[in-house]
């Protein structure tokens, strides 16, 4: 049944088929109603409905709420969308009181109400998923401040580094990702409910009764900007964006750190698979599944970038568009967080190996040079002589700690024994307690501040 009927003849078939979307903001009926319930209660306080009529509207609704829920009401996916769905319903059993619902409101803010209340209800569940996430990567960090690894630039051994210190540069960006969840939550927490088609209304409603109903901040400043503003969408799915981002490198890393060649940390069963035809494969399928995932979250906010950006004021039929992407992003990313969590603490970590990398590739090089400029040598010749030293130590094939100290004088005689205790690794690991460094005491300083700033989320 359309709405609008009117002055206008009627869609075809195909045409209805292409213009409808219930068949994707079904989702939003528990969203639909409570804003309906809201604005009767707003209409029935402002006198523009009788205070029996909102009682029957507002009884009628909260049946239709819990049918649904029950599934005694199945949704009409013939329906044009779930706003018209419930109004036709709530007219089909309290007949014609039923249409004085839509007084004082259009589609355009209905819906716009309706995809914020649901953009909050996601946001919040995506900060809790965050939030377990990041305290598991506190424990996990609290559990391995001992486990040395080498710490790599472009995928070379550079310095050497823990566990600890490697897991919790994750714990910062998931961190900085829930901050970006609460901003957002910030502005898109204004009601638009009252902005109707894009106008607002003769009837004299209480904008600000509805915003306090529906737990909003107050109302949206400008009815033009309200029915046409999506900004909080793209919001969302730059954020998810991001989320995801920081997943899928954490999966890249922990996919080759499982593999032969390194062996660093070993995925649980629960989160491999095998292979249908080599039996002694075990396949780190879930982290692959995120990584990949990340692929279609870019995509939805790259969708409605491009909706978005020749949409003059007000509203456009484009908006429809909006909610897919938004639907499709949320529920990806949740699921990917509610993976993580379990699939990193439940991960193994080899000690033995990443202590054995940790002394290759030359990682107290820097160390080396540290040491000759502390007896004055200046930096770039204290360099210089250690690149030296590591192109014999490569030649001859051993580490740095490997030569005598008669090699170490022909390239310098300022060597002399007091450097093998300088460059140990489990030293030069614990020289570096500057601020954010990867030392032992410096990454407690770190899981205690991030401890803090999570404590009253
Ligand atoms: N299904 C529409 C949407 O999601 C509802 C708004 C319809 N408004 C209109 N003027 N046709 O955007």
């Amino acid at each position: 049944m359309y709405l609008w009927g009117g002055h206008l003849g009627g869609l075809s078939e195909f045409t209805h088929e292409f213009n409808k979307s219930i068949d994707f903001d079904k989702v939003l009926f528990q969203e639909d109603i409570r804003g309906s319930i809201a604005h009767v209660n707003m209409l029935a306080k402002v006198n523009i409905l009788s205070e029996e009529e909102g009682k029957i509207i507002r009884e009628n609704l909260r049946q239709i709420l819990l049918d649904i829920k029950d599934k005694k009401l199945d949704i009409d996916l013939n329906e044009e969308d779930i706003h018209s769905f419930i109004e036709n319903e709530l007219t089909k059993r309290i007949g014609k009181l039923g249409k004085k619902l839509h007084t004082a409101r259009s589609r355009n803010d209905q819906c716009a109400l309706d995809l914020r209340l649901y953009s909050k209800k996601s946001l919040n569940q995506i900060k809790d998923k965050l939030l377990d996430l990041i305290k598991a990567i506190i424990e996990i960090s609290e559990d391995n401040l001992d486990v040395l690894m080498p710490g790599f630039t472009h995928m070379q051994h550079a310095q050497v580094t823990t566990f600890s210190h490697y897991i919790m540069a994750y714990g910062q960006m998931f961190y900085r990702d829930l901050l970006r969840l609460e901003s957002t939550f910030e502005r898109l927490n204004e009601n638009p409910l009252g902005s109707c088609a894009l106008a607002t209304t003769s009837f004299n409603i209480d904008r600000f009764m509805t915003s306090q109903e529906l737990g909003f901040s107050k109302p949206t400043e400008n009815s033009m900007d309200s029915v046409s503003d999506r900004d909080y969408v793209l919001e969302i799915l730059f954020n998810n964006s991001l989320i995801m981002m920081h997943l899928s490198r954490l999966c890249e890393e922990l996919i080759y750190y499982s593999s032969s060649e390194y062996s660093y940390v070993k995925f649980s069963d629960k989160f491999s698979t095998g292979s249908s035809i080599m039996p002694q494969k075990k396949n780190p399928d879930m982290a692959e599944l995120i990584r990949g995932k990340t692929g279609r979250v870019y995509g939805d906010l790259n969708t409605l970038l491009v909706i978005m950006k020749a949409s003059p004021l007000s509203y456009n039929k484009d908006f429809q568009e909006d909610k897919e992407p938004l639907f499709d992003s949320i529920n990806t990313v949740y699921n990917c967080l509610k993976i993580m969590k379990p699939m990193l603490l439940s991960l193994k970590i080899n000690k033995k190996n990443m202590l054995k990398s940790a002394h290759k590739g030359y990682l107290n090089a820097t160390d080396l040079a540290d040491y000759l400029v502390n007896k004055n040598i200046p930096f770039r010749e204290a360099y210089k002589i250690v690149g030296d030293v590591v192109n014999y130590a490569i030649k001859v094939d051993k580490a740095l700690d490997e030569l005598d100290l008669e090699i170490y004088k022909k390239f310098s005689d300022i060597f002399d024994d007091s450097l093998y205790d300088f460059i140990d690794l489990e030293n030069s690991l614990n020289k570096r307690d500057v601020y954010g460094g990867p030392a032992k005491k410096a990454v407690k300083v770190q899981i205690k501040n991030l401890k803090d700033k999570i404590k009253n989320l």
